[in-house]
């Protein structure tokens, strides 16, 4: 490209950038001007033509006329786009010792019931039996009691109970950790599942010849006074899709083993008839001024 016309482009560039500089607040302007470099650059570096424009602008309108209450289309291109994990990595970093953090996703629900402690989350959801259990604990090996643990997974046909027609309540709910730190339940092997992919983000997932599934997981959200809040999943061993989830939230610490038995004894003293699994996740919390 002849100089002059790449200096007319910069100078587009210059004047964008130019006019937050009045920005009120010192941040806002950072991330504008950064937005604005990063967003010409980027149309400079692959030459982007008017038609990929329009078809930009008109994929976006669809991810926007498709969200709404029941549907984040704009967060499940952040997720498919890795930008989620990122800013996960960027905000919570690993910290030694601690659980590692990945997506919270869309299918948390406030109001879930509290299961006490070694009671059912399944509440009826399909799937083999699964006992759920482990420690919540400080780095430095301290448990903490009393601390609320919410998790909530799809059953065994990958589904949540939220995408089922009426408004059943399964696969979720909370409850505190005992003295010793501990929280227990049962409820059902997670199966590997589809993000939802009936609208534009999985047309891009096609268009990039990408998968939209995400390998089994049960996810946890732990808040204690004091410590980082921690947001992740427990992954099922030797699922297929381990290396490939759609959004990119697999950590390598977070694959737990689940034991399958066939009847016997479960941990809770209960007798078992038929095939059931077992998994134990610590969850390790970093405290709030760590880095
Ligand atoms: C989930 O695991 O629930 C999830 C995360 C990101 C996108 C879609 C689903
Ligand atoms: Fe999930």
């Amino acid at each position: 490209m002849d100089s002059e016309r790449a200096a007319r482009e910069q100078a587009v560039t210059d004047e964008v950038v130019a006019s937050f500089g009045g920005a009120g607040s010192d941040r806002y302007r950072e991330l504008m001007q950064s937005l604005v470099r990063h967003l010409h650059g980027f149309a400079r570096e692959v030459r982007l033509t008017q038609g990929e424009w329009d078809a930009a602008i008109a994929f976006l309108t669809r991810v926007g006329h498709l969200t709404d209450e029941r549907r984040q289309e704009f967060i499940l291109l952040s997720d498919v786009l890795g930008l989620s994990m990122l800013t996960i990595g960027i905000n919570m970093p690993a910290s030694a010792g601690a659980t590692e953090s990945t997506v919270f996703g869309p299918f948390f629900v406030d109001g879930a019931p509290e299961i006490p402690l070694g009671g059912d989350l399944a509440q009826g959801a399909k799937g083999t039996p699964c006992y759920v259990s482990g420690q919540v604990r400080a780095v430095d090996g301290a448990p903490l009691a009393g601390v609320r643990v919410d998790a909530w997974q799809a059953d065994e046909d990958g589904r949540y109970d939220i995408q089922y027609e009426g408004d059943r309540t399964q696969g979720r709910g909370w409850q505190r950790t005992g003295g010793d730190g501990g929280y227990r339940f049962w409820s059902v092997l997670p199966t590997a599942y589809p993000i939802p992919h009936d609208g534009p983000v999985g047309e891009l997932l096609t268009a990039a010849g990408r998968e939209p599934m995400r390998p089994a997981h049960l996810h946890f959200k732990v808040a204690a006074p004091g410590y980082r809040p921690l947001i992740t999943h427990v992954f099922v061993d030797g699922d297929p899709y381990l290396r490939s989830d759609a959004v990119f939230g697999v950590k390598d610490s977070l694959i737990g083993r689940f034991t399958e038995h066939t009847g016997g004894t479960a941990p809770d003293g209960s007798p078992r008839h038929g095939r059931w699994t077992q998994v134990t996740l610590d969850l390790v919390l970093a405290r709030q001024d760590s880095s």
